[in-house]
């Protein structure tokens, strides 16, 4: 418990995220929530999990890559109230990949994830996360 809470004061000063009222909060549901899956530095599996580090922001780019992130099931279905949720996926973002980060990036209120988290993806999640892919492609190919 000592090491969790030590590591969590390391993630820098609460002002430091926008979105991020309690960045500790946030980074202990992260350890209880995500990292199983995603790993505690957010590098995933190759087998079964995606990296959210250095990855994770470019989904903002492109059209519906915004509601994508908050409609994953494992966002979606996660057993936390709204406004932890946008905390938690706010600090998610600026933790893994802040040097994607949009310049204007809106934080998700709690609002938009109560909105979002009641279509979640199902089977047609993988196709629209490669649909979501190739955009991206095609945007870093444009520059
Ligand atoms: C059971 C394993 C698992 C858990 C737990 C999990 N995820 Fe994921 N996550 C995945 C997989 C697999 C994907 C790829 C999309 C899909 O198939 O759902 C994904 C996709 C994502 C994405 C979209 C990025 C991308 O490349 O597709 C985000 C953001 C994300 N997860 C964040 C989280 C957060 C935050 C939590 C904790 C609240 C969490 N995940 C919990 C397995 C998991």
């Amino acid at each position: 418990m000592m090491a969790l809470a030590a590591s969590a004061a390391a993630q820098g000063s609460p002002s430091a995220m926008t979105g991020v009222a309690n960045p500790e909060q946030a980074h202990i549901d992260y350890i209880l929530k995500c990292q199983g899956c995603h790993q505690p530095e957010g590098g995933g599996d190759i087998a079964h999990t995606p990296p959210l580090q250095g990855e994770v922001a470019r989904f903002l780019h492109v059209p519906g890559g915004r509601e994508f992130l908050a409609r994953v099931p494992g966002v979606a279905s996660v057993d936390l109230s709204d406004a932890r949720l946008a905390q938690l996926l706010n600090w998610t973002l600026q933790r893994f990949d802040r040097s994607n980060m949009p310049a204007d990036f809106e934080p998700y209120s709690a609002a938009e994830i109560s909105q979002l988290r009641r279509q979640p993806l199902r089977l047609e999640r993988e196709a629209t996360r490669a649909s979501l892919l190739a955009a991206m492609g095609e945007r870093t190919r444009d520059h």
